[in-house]
């Protein structure tokens, strides 16, 4: 007798390896294929704020663009994160949409903006997809978050967690420290992993903990995690873009590898410039410069008065 053959068995089942495929095929990074990426590739995020700088990060080819609530600290100047609003995010947002067709977009859900109720959770993060992200973060993993964030994901909205130094938390955490160095705190933040990982995010940022801790987050969890000052076991690594490119120095982290000195080359550049125009060498007559097609019919009609002289240059 013939065995029923069930339909289900019909389909082939992906496997990481091609969704992997698919992924390199496909032009905007999804997150299935962010799930698809632990224990089989790292993953490089990097965070974004702007057209330009996103462009130059989505086609270096980022897996994942995070525009962070830290540009309230690199962008807007404040010493923490907690004025940022949705508006300013949903700005920023939209400008690095704008500027990207690979990377996955998520958009970090400032202060006040899932604290206050579930419904305004879901408005909130709706709106970030809205202004073009295909996710958002959330920082951490209390019991209220998990309610937030089994809403948000009711609402159909990928969520990254995110746990650590959760600097939203500032106030209570007592300033920008390495969390989880004790057992007792350890054991918190392994709890709140798995509560993430159970309610369905896609991805757990670990910021700031020990590289023993990461490391066991990211054995005990099935989804990837993404550190910052976690270590090398994560299953990818995030920077903020203005540390890695030296365009911020008001603090420095440990954790923190500077790959440019883009601050120093920037001011140097316009230092140049300033002294090209007080000296009179910009712009060039010839090369940086228009000309009438005629200027012998301008003399003729306003004579040589129109010919301004210039200061001597130094
Ligand atoms: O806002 C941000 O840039 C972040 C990263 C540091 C993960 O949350």
């Amino acid at each position: 007798m013939n065995e029923a053959i069930h339909p289900s068995s019909l389909i082939p089942h992906p496997s990481s390896s091609s969704i992997l495929e698919e992924m390199m095929n496909q032009k905007r990074v999804t997150v299935p294929a962010v799930r698809a990426m632990k224990r089989e590739q790292r993953i490089g995020m990097l965070t974004a704020y702007d057209y330009p700088s996103a462009k130059i990060v989505d086609s270096a080819g980022a897996d994942i663009i995070l525009v962070g609530d830290s540009l309230g600290m690199v962008v807007l100047g404040y010493p923490d994160t907690l004025s940022v609003t949705m508006e300013d995010m949903l700005h920023h947002t939209r400008a690095v949409v704008r500027g990207t067709t690979h990377a996955l977009i998520v958009g970090d859900m400032p202060y006040l903006s899932y604290h206050v109720s579930v419904e305004e959770s879901v408005r909130n993060a709706g709106q970030f997809i809205r202004a073009g992200a295909q996710a958002v973060k959330i920082e951490g993993g209390k019991p209220q978050r998990i309610k937030a964030i089994e809403a948000i994901l009711d609402a159909e909205i990928p969520v990254m967690g995110h746990i650590g130094l959760t600097p939203q938390s500032v106030n209570i955490i007592g300033g920008f420290k390495l969390q989880g160095k004790h057992a007792d705190d350890a054991r918190r933040l392994i709890d709140e992993a798995v509560a993430l990982d159970q309610v369905g995010c896609f991805s757990i940022v670990l910021e700031c903990v020990p590289t023993e801790l990461a490391a066991m987050i990211t054995q005990r969890v099935s989804v990837p995690t993404i550190g910052i000052g976690a270590g090398p076991s994560c299953d990818g690594q995030v920077l903020v873009l203005h540390d890695l490119l030296g365009l911020y120095d008001n603090l420095a982290p440990k954790f923190v590898r500077k790959y440019a000195e883009a601050g120093k080359e920037m001011r140097s550049a316009i230092e140049h410039f300033l002294e090209d125009v007080r000296n009179g060498s910009f712009p060039d007559a010839s090369t940086e410069s228009f000309h009438m097609s005629s200027a012998e019919e301008l003399k003729r009609l306003y004579g040589d008065a129109v010919v301004v002289p210039m200061p001597k240059a130094n």
